[in-house]
């Protein structure tokens, strides 16, 4: 960009039509939050240090969410409204030359493409700003855009201060403008609250410019749908669909199978790779990468976490924070319940649990089992009904299992303790001491059999019963 642009994106507001403790701009959409999706589009050609949030309520979480990226924030204490934010703003940029593109945070469909597009409107033309707008079917909420008889930007009017006539105009203001510095900050500062609001409304700017001799120029994008805005949540959740729905289709197009799309949830920052099938009702979440080649069953929930290629992951299984590496198969009915890692080629089978666990190359895990804070090396066969005692009730303790060891169905591993590598656990086994390698270890008591034992109990039952008749 030759002319040097600065953002401002307003997310100070609480919010009110979403009823909630929360701040709108924290509230989530596509599986991130509304302002996050705001900031990465306009990040993806601004300069860091030209981009400004304008926040207030709850503001540290605000920060927090957006603010490794370097940019800048302008504190509005008290929110009078989306023009009182660009005057206090203006204390920091008025001096800021060039193009200044205002957004706000709760509009998250908006796209790099679009603001390049109206920045480039503006840069061709000598208006004193460009306004996006678009030709809505229903336009309840937002402003409209009010014309001269030769169709001359007159002003803005809000949905509040609208007359009858007013309303019915179906352009609307999508509160996205790109103005020329110089005129703006020369007039922000007469902004007044004469509406039933009592709030400095931004979007009075356009009057006041065109008060002064400028002109303002529109752009009018053919699909409102890039850039609604989200005043509550039934909107929260039209957009969401619209948000996953746009995932779904990219994801497609790069070479994912999706079955029943209409059912499978998929955040914004998931990768997956080409080839990779996602049965219905999946939910992939949060900034998991998938490789190429791999089978997601239905229903199943991944978070935050790392396949590998060619890894299958059965129905109904939950991975959180874990990396699974090539070839694995995990599940169905599987848990890794957190900071995991499965080797290559290991199986993790049904009901089998993982927390802090490493499944070394190779590894089985098959049924039922739970591992916690375990080091398990590689080709281990974990029996059928397997307990880590990780917990003493006071702390959590270690298991290392050696390479190619073999842990019998249903052993109870008390940690902390070591198996050396190929060692043999007996079935049933409560291991509370150490196993050096290639040893076997039993600790169960020794099996009695008593001969004739039951036969001998029968006996005795039948004759007392036929004995005593009263007795029955
Ligand atoms: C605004 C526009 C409206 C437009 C619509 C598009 C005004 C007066 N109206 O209405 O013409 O059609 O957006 O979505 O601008 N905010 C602050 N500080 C404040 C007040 C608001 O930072 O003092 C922030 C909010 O956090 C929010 C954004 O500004 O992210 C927009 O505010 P909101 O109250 O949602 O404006 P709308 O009523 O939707
Ligand atoms: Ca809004």
């Amino acid at each position: 960009m030759e002319i040097p642009v600065t953002f401002v994106i307003l997310a100070a507001g609480l919010g009110t039509r979403m009823k909630s403790r929360k701040a709108k701009v924290l509230h989530r959409a596509g599986g991130k939050a509304l302002l996050e999706h705001v900031v990465d589009a306009v990040l993806e050609l601004a300069d860091p240090h030209r981009t400004y949030v304008v926040v207030g309520h709850q503001s540290e979480e605000v920060r927090k969410l957006v603010g490794s990226a370097g940019i800048g924030f302008v504190h509005q204490t008290e929110q009078k409204g989306t023009g009182h934010a660009l005057m206090v703003a203006a204390k920091d940029i008025k001096d800021h030359a060039g193009l200044l593109v205002i957004l706000y945070g709760d509009c998250p469909l908006i796209s790099a493409a679009t603001l390049k597009q109206l920045i480039e409107a503006q840069t061709q033309s000598d208006a004193a700003g460009t306004i996006l707008t678009a030709v809505m079917e229903d336009p309840t909420g937002y402003g409209r855009v009010v014309r001269d008889s030769s169709g001359n930007v007159l002003r803005l009017v809000e949905q509040r201060a609208g007359t009858p006539e007013q309303l019915a105009i179906r352009e609307s203001n999508m509160g996205l403008y790109c103005y020329r510095s110089k005129p703006f900050f020369e007039h922000v500062n007469h902004l007044r609250p004469d509406n039933p609001a009592k709030e400095y409304y931004l979007t009075d700017m356009v009057e006041m410019l065109v008060g002064a001799g400028h002109r303002l120029e529109t752009l009018t994008i053919a699909d409102p749908r890039e850039v609604l805005g989200i005043n509550n949540r039934v909107e929260l959740a039209a957009v969401d669909s619209l948000l996953r729905e746009r995932k779904l289709r990219e994801l497609m197009l790069a070479g994912v199978t999706i079955e029943k799309p209409e059912t499978v949830t998929i955040d914004a920052d998931v990768q997956i790779g080409m080839d990779s099938l996602v049965e219905p009702f999946a939910r992939i979440l949060g900034r998991t990468t998938i490789g190429e080649n791999c089978r997601i069953g239905s229903a199943s929930i991944i978070l935050d976490s790392e396949l590998a290629d060619d890894v299958e992951v059965g129905a109904f299984t939950i991975i959180r924070t874990s990396r699974v590496e090539k070839g694995a198969t995990v599940g169905p009915f599987a848990r890794l319940r957190m900071d995991n890692f499965i080797g290559e080629g290991a199986h993790v089978g049904n009901f089998v649990e993982l927390k802090k666990t490493s499944l070394g190359r190779g590894s089985k895990a098959q049924h039922l089992a739970y591992l916690g804070d375990s080091q398990i090396g590689t080709r281990v066969n974990v029996g059928a009904g397997t307990i880590t005692c990780n917990y003493d009730g006071l702390g959590k303790h270690k298991t290392l299992i050696g390479d190619h060891a073999f842990i019998g169905s249903n052993a109870t591993l008390v940690a902390p303790v070591e198996i050396g590598a190929g060692a043999y656990l007996g079935a049933g086994s409560v291991i509370t001491d150490p196993v050096p390698p290639d040893a076997l270890a039993l600790g169960r008591a020794r099996q009695v059999t008593k001969e004739e034992w039951a036969r001998r109990r029968r006996e005795r039952n039948t004759a007392d019963t036929a004995g005593s008749p009263a007795r029955r």
